[in-house]
């Protein structure tokens, strides 16, 4: 198969989702470290998420007879200022993701390469979802509070969440 630059992108766009995988594992931890028991599991949750659009990525190059390349991971912090601080961390991460994945896309587009657009397809609907999620955290967490019972509520609220239900959809 010739080179393609879409191939490059979706390489890249790979790092981007293992740096949001660590990232997230790191703030886990700070969550279970600071005894909020509930957005520790969220945060896990999103990292799991993040680990599995990397292997959708890695599973498409592979099925193209691409090789696909695995980055150094650069390191995650476990210290954080506060949990809002976390919530706009991972708003952050989200609107970098977002913008690799449309300039595949675009990419995609311009060589005209269906399998890959199909792909990330699922990527750009899933990627509204994902900046929508952390806004509307962002927006409890400005209502309840930064420390003490408001904070104990959307702790609670985010240890009731589901897996991301359409993860695992084709
Ligand atoms: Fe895979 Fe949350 O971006």
């Amino acid at each position: 198969m010739p080179d393609k630059k879409i191939h490059d992108a979706l390489n890249e766009h790979i790092t981007l989702e293992l740096h949001a995988w660590y990232a997230y594992t790191g703030m886990s931890l700070w969550f279970e470290i600071h005894d909020l028991p509930g957005m520790a599991s969220f945060m896990k949750q999103q990292a799991d998420e993040e680990m599995a659009h990397a292997n959708r990525i890695i599973q498409h190059l592979l099925d193209r007879d691409v090789h696909p390349v695995l980055p150094t991971i650069k390191p995650a912090s476990v210290e954080y200022e506060s949990v809002k601080s976390i919530f706009e961390s991972m708003l952050a991460a989200e609107q970098k993701v977002t913008a690799s994945i449309e300039n595949c896309y675009r990419i995609a587009e311009q060589e005209d390469d269906q399998p890959a657009r199909l792909m990330l397809e699922w990527f750009i609907g899933e990627q509204v979802e994902e900046e929508a999620l952390a806004r509307s955290i962002i927006g409890r967490i400005n209502l309840a509070g930064d420390t003490g019972p408001g904070l104990l509520l959307v702790d609670q609220e985010l240890g009731k969440r589901e897996p991301h239900a359409h993860e695992n959809e084709a």
